[in-house]
């Protein structure tokens, strides 16, 4: 090689190497860039290799300036690769970011279910007036369910129609919680003031109003000297605290076997105040049954019926949920749509 070309080529692969050296854009082609600026098999490397071919003074001047422009490369590379590294944690940082001024992701909390709300409501009415929270089992035997409870074997709601049996004979699914009333007394001696809110079963097919599993709150009051005024003034304190200090409550009679006298009790409507309207339609609403517990029902307990009176009534929790929220339709309770019941949230 000529020292004359040589010198043109250190200045020529000077400038193509810087030139390559700024434009690269990613670690790897940088890469790239050095080795053909660089590289053994470089045009930069072959004026190396011919050094010691030139004359004294063409090797000093060329090895020198040769020494020069590779520094220069080196440090353009050094610089450029700082840079680039540079520029990808920033990327990196900026993907990473996070917006601490962005809302926040809400939980979306969930709600009591209406009928437990419901539910809860009536309880706590009468555990602020001293009443015992108690529960019955949701299988029952006949003795519970039925005879103790003063109800024949010939009564309509002892055949398999209107009961739900299970495959152990005598066994069935409870159909009101009324049965909680002869465990009760049959473990507890007076005075007994209890409710016991549960579910029930009864062969039906689902409507408006009827369910095959739907709740009840039963309670139960039995003391010496408890009449018939005490279970209406506790009934009226009950719809008081319930659904408003102006109700009234009507007591009509009606049958039940573990009670003598039985009552179908009913409220004064809500929204008409009793004169009659849609809603109610002759402005009462009926709400439960009740009554004075029927001396039978005592005397199977063991109690001595000559010496304690007491009064029991049960409602439908659905019921009255329907009436305080306006449900139309005894199904929504148990359909599980969530528009339905994201409606109650806060309701307790
Ligand atoms: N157990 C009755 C029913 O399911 C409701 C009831 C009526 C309960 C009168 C009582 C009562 O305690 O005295 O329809």
């Amino acid at each position: 090689m000529d020292p004359n070309d040589a010198r043109v080529i250190l200045e020529e692969e000077r400038s193509r190497g810087l030139e390559l050296i700024r434009a690269a854009d990613t670690l790897e082609e940088l890469e790239v860039a050095k080795v053909v600026a660089l590289g053994r098999k470089g045009r930069f490397a072959e004026v190396q290799r011919a050094l010691g071919s030139f004359d004294h003074d063409d090797r000093r001047t060329l090895g020198m300036r040769a020494n020069e422009v590779r520094d220069e490369l080196q440090h353009a590379f050094d610089e450029r690769r700082e840079d680039l590294h540079r520029a990808g944690e920033d990327a990196l940082l900026d993907a990473d970011r996070v917006d601490v001024t962005l809302p926040g992701r809400r939980p979306r909390p969930g709600s009591l279910h209406p009928l437990a709300i419901v539910e809860r409501r009536i309880v706590e009415v009468f555990t602020r007036m001293g009443y015992r929270v108690v529960e019955g089992p949701e299988i029952e035997d006949e003795w519970h369910n039925f005879e103790a409870l003063n109800i024949p074997p010939d009564h309509p709601a002892r055949t398999m129609k209107d009961s739900l049996y299970v495959d152990v004979p005598g066994l069935l699914l409870r159909t009101e919680t009324s049965a909680a009333q002869i465990r009760t007394m049959e473990s507890h001696d007076p005075p007994i003031h209890v409710v016991c809110p549960g579910r029930v079963f009864r062969q039906e097919t689902p409507d408006a109003t009827h369910l095959p599993v739907f709740h009840q709150v039963e309670c139960l009051a039995v003391d010496e000297g408890i009449s018939f005024a005490d279970l209406k003034g506790t009934l009226e304190a009950f719809a008081h605290e319930m659904f408003g200090g102006d109700r009234r409550v009507r007591l009509n009679p009606d049958y039940f076997p573990f009670v003598e006298p039985g009552a179908q009790v009913a409220v004064s409507c809500f929204i008409c105040d009793g004169v009659g309207c849609p809603t109610c339609g002759n402005g009462w609403i009926e709400l439960l049954g009740a009554g004075m517990v029927h001396p039978k029902v005592l005397e199977n307990c063991g109690y001595d019926s000559e010496r304690y009176t007491g009064f029991a009534f049960g409602l439908g929790i659905e019921r009255v949920a329907m009436i305080q929220y306006g449900v139309p339709d005894m199904r929504m309770f148990i359909e599980g749509d969530v528009r339905f019941l994201a409606q109650f949230q806060g309701a307790a």
